[in-house]
């Protein structure tokens, strides 16, 4: 009886050991909360923390405990701010950010930290090629692909010539090439390439240059608070009505409200849109604009929310225990997530193979009216994986 009793301490104290060991897993943000982007920052975790709720608070039977990093979209503090989750919060996985330059850095810091990274948006394509490793996981998209499948549709358009216009850093750069590669595939030209610095606003010059070039098509990569201004301003300029404004969708999401009558009409290409049948969608913008009842589910919501998806996957598949990292990073490899976009799986380099679509902005939505590319995977060039 008393051996019994012993036995019963025993198991129970050992137990209460055993969870306590394992009883959270630390999230580490590094998101902007503050700049241009500022609100990506917020859906981004909005999405997270909505799966996460979903599941009941807990993935894999653990608790979740959030760390928190205001990256502000700046390269010239990224490695600090990394190590401020990796070192002082000695987070299990760090899920950031927007910023492609702030990402580049991230990836780095979580490499040589052995750290598992999630990356919810930025699309930095050399962290899927050269730099591609298998400590690092997308559930966004490279700057190509968008970029890539539009300029297919602008050649489908029969427009010959294009001008691109952007930020100068790898976002704004990538996804112009990837426009310029797949429209001049098809025989189309890029006639003139314009940028100026990331996070400037100051287009009035550049329209002007536009507007004398007089190309078929501009193309165009901005997001947050700079793609509002972009897109009233090239309406302002009167340019709306003669040159067709093409985009990286990210023009057009989580923007519209304050883009009013200026988007209306404009086409663009992205792994997400309003308007997708299937019941995932449904579900999630439900739920989502249940959560959060002052804010519309964009792209970003769902790369956070997918963010979590894939955790709970790989956690799933070592029973909560992050430290068995191998095992984890495996299961989060071959995952096939249940996407509100639709389902993808990631190619070897960890990043989705993916519906590219082609949205229209009519109202407040940006409505899907076709697949401009299916299946697209990034080439991952110089990935060794
Ligand atoms: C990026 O820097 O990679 C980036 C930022 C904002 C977006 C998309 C891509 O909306």
């Amino acid at each position: 009886m008393q051996k019994t009793i012993i036995n019963t301490i025993l198991a129970a104290a050992l137990g209460v050991a055993c969870a306590s060991a394992n009883a959270t897993v630390k999230v580490g943000f590094m998101l902007p909360y503050s700049g241009t982007y500022a609100k990506l920052g917020e859906a981004i975790e909005n999405g997270f923390k909505l799966y996460v709720a979903e599941q009941g608070g807990k993935l894999a039977g653990q608790d979740i405990e959030y760390f928190k990093v205001d990256d502000e979209s700046d390269p010239s503090k990224a490695t600090e701010n990394a190590n401020r989750l990796i070192k002082r919060d000695q987070v299990d996985i760090l899920v950031g950010t927007v910023h492609s330059g702030v990402a580049l850095a991230l990836a780095k810091a979580a490499k040589e930290s052995d750290t598992t990274l999630i990356i919810p948006n930025a699309g930095a394509d050399a962290i899927t090629g050269p730099l591609c490793s298998k400590e690092v996981f997308r559930t966004s998209f490279t700057n190509w692909q968008p970029g890539y499948a539009m300029g297919q549709v602008a050649h489908e358009k029969g427009y010959k010539t294009a001008i691109t216009i952007t930020w100068n850093y790898a976002a704004g750069k990538e996804a112009t090439d990837g426009f310029k590669e797949g429209f001049e595939k098809l025989g189309g030209k890029v006639v003139k390439r314009l940028m100026l610095p990331f996070p400037k606003v100051e287009f009035q010059s550049l329209l002007t240059e536009i507007a004398a070039e007089k190309p078929d098509a501009v193309f165009t990569f901005f997001a947050g608070g700079g793609a509002v201004k972009f897109v009233k301003d090239y309406a302002d300029a009167g340019l709306g009505k003669t040159i067709p404004l093409l985009g990286s969708g990210f023009l057009t999401d989580g923007t519209l409200e304050a883009q009013g009558a200026a988007a209306q009409g404009l086409l663009t290409t992205l792994h997400y849109a309003d308007g997708l049948d299937n019941p995932k969608d449904k579900a999630f913008r439900a739920d989502y604009t249940k959560t959060y009842p002052d804010i519309a589910p964009d792209v970003y919501a769902v790369q956070g929310y997918d963010a979590a998806q894939l955790l709970a996957t790989g956690l799933n598949a070592v029973k909560g225990d992050a430290s068995k990292k191998d095992a984890m990073r495996g299961a989060m490899q071959g995952a096939t997530i249940d996407s509100p976009r639709g389902t993808f799986k990631l190619s070897k380099a960890g990043n989705p193979i993916q519906d590219i679509y082609l949205r229209e902005v009519q109202g407040l939505k940006n409505q899907v009216i076709g697949v401009a590319a299916k299946a697209l995977a990034d080439p991952a060039r110089g990935c060794k994986l």
